[in-house]
């Protein structure tokens, strides 16, 4: 009995996470550095795609990449959003998988937002949302109090006689007229200004004085005059004071940003490897999204000089962002890097739904089954063992003692 119900409990691991998941309606997320490329995926294991139909569309309007049989955006279906042409492809090797991930190239700002991989075909109809950040490749990173310089540059244009205009998400922060006046937005009033001597170097780049936590976010500097007009996105991270994210380390003596390695990634698993380096004593942890710091396996800490330096291993099973936290605790210096890992046995994936239908049909069928017992003992008379079995059916291991074991371990 005793092996069986270990098997049977593994299988019903991924069963409820896959529950947890899917009840909690979380969307993939994906997050990509502004011109790179990014893959969004979307799965429906049991299903060969190649003769079917998916459907990817972006905030539930926007058509991004259909395929139907064969025929879609990149062979001469009609009908894809403008903004996509041309540069979102699919895996035509992996469709027999069910594999239904697109990759779009050279992703803009405005690429962010809710996308949907749908199978209008597929019995009960499949709907799956995928997350996708954008994140500007520049960032300024301060501490809170400091200054912020957030950079634009106009190749070699003299734009004192030019409109630029600076806002954060639809917030204006600064504006420069073509007359040479200048207004600040209400939440940057007597903190905002710009380089009068670099506009004929075409340098459009503002100060922010005395920055806020407030003031993180991402900024646009835009040129509406321009033939066609342009726009330039900065991302400015305003930290705590002691946690410093400084990818440039030009903090002295603080640490470089740790770097993270993926040596093995397995259908349900990942492992991470993070390596930092900095002044000892070093302290590195690995956290999951919601901050919790997470069980790892790390080398003893090595020194070289006045460097030290620290491997951490983990293996994860979960689809989540993880940042390897590197803290030199002699300066109260902190930088992380972070990784998005998605697992695929973890994702809600649709090709489980027909799994989920049978786990909900054995459940039924071991209810019923368990009820008979109940009854049947009741009718015995033996009443205190069914009063005492009913409260069991709350804890971790449910009527897995019993025999329908054996049925749900053949219908898994
Ligand atoms: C789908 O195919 C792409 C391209 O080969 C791959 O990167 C991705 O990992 C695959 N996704 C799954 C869930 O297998």
């Amino acid at each position: 009995m005793s092996p069986q119900r270990t098997s049977t409990t593994m299988e019903l691991l991924p069963l409820v996470c896959l529950c947890l998941l899917s009840c909690s309606g979380d969307a993939v997320r994906v997050v990509v550095e502004e011109g790179s490329d990014a893959v969004l995926p979307c799965l429906i294991s049991t299903e060969d795609l190649e003769g079917n139909k998916f459907d990817w569309k972006k905030d539930d309007q926007k058509e991004v990449f259909m395929y139907d049989a064969g025929i879609h955006h990149n062979n001469g279906r009609p009908g894809q959003d403008e903004q996509f042409k041309g540069r979102v492809s699919h895996f035509q090797d992996q469709l027999m998988n069910g594999n239904a991930s697109i990759k779009i190239t050279r992703t803009k700002m405005a690429d962010s937002g809710t996308y949907s991989c749908d199978f209008p075909r597929h019995q009960p109809r499949q709907t799956f949302n995928i997350e996708l950040v954008v994140d500007p490749r520049i960032k300024v990173v301060v501490k809170e109090d400091s200054d912020a310089v957030l950079p634009c540059l106009i190749s070699n244009n003299d734009i004192s006689g030019q409109v630029f205009d600076w806002k954060k998400g639809g917030q204006d922060v600064f504006i420069h007229y073509s007359d040479g006046r200048t207004t600040q937005g209400p939440d940057f009033t007597g903190r905002v200004s710009h380089f009068q001597h670099q506009l004929q170097n075409g340098n459009a780049s503002i100060k922010i004085r005395k920055t806020k936590m407030a003031d993180s976010g991402i900024y646009s500097c835009i040129f509406p005059d321009l033939r066609p007009s342009q726009t330039f996105y900065i991302k400015l991270d305003v930290a705590f004071d002691q946690v410093l994210r400084d990818r440039t380390g030009e903090v002295s003596g603080a640490a470089p940003e740790p770097t993270i390695h993926r040596p093995r990634d397995t259908k349900d698993s990942s492992l991470l490897q993070c390596e930092a380096h900095g002044v000892p004593p070093l302290k590195v942890e690995w956290k999951d999204s919601d901050n919790n710091t997470l069980k790892s396996e790390s080398t003893p800490e090595s020194e070289k000089g006045d460097r030290s330096s620290i491997t951490l291993n983990i293996t994860v099973t979960k689809t989540d962002n993880y940042r390897c936290v590197a803290t030199q605790k002699k300066i109260s210096h902190q930088i992380f890097a972070e990784t998005s890992v998605y697992i695929q046995g973890a994702a809600p994936e649709p090709g489980s739904n027909g799994w989920f239908t049978g786990f909900v049909v054995v459940g039924a069928v071991l209810g019923l089954v368990f009820i008979v017992l109940i009854v049947k003992k009741c009718r015995k008379g033996s009443t205190p063992v069914a009063a005492n079995r009913q409260p069991d059916a709350d804890d971790d291991t449910p009527m897995i003692e019993t025999e329908p074991v054996l049925v749900l371990h053949h219908a898994g």
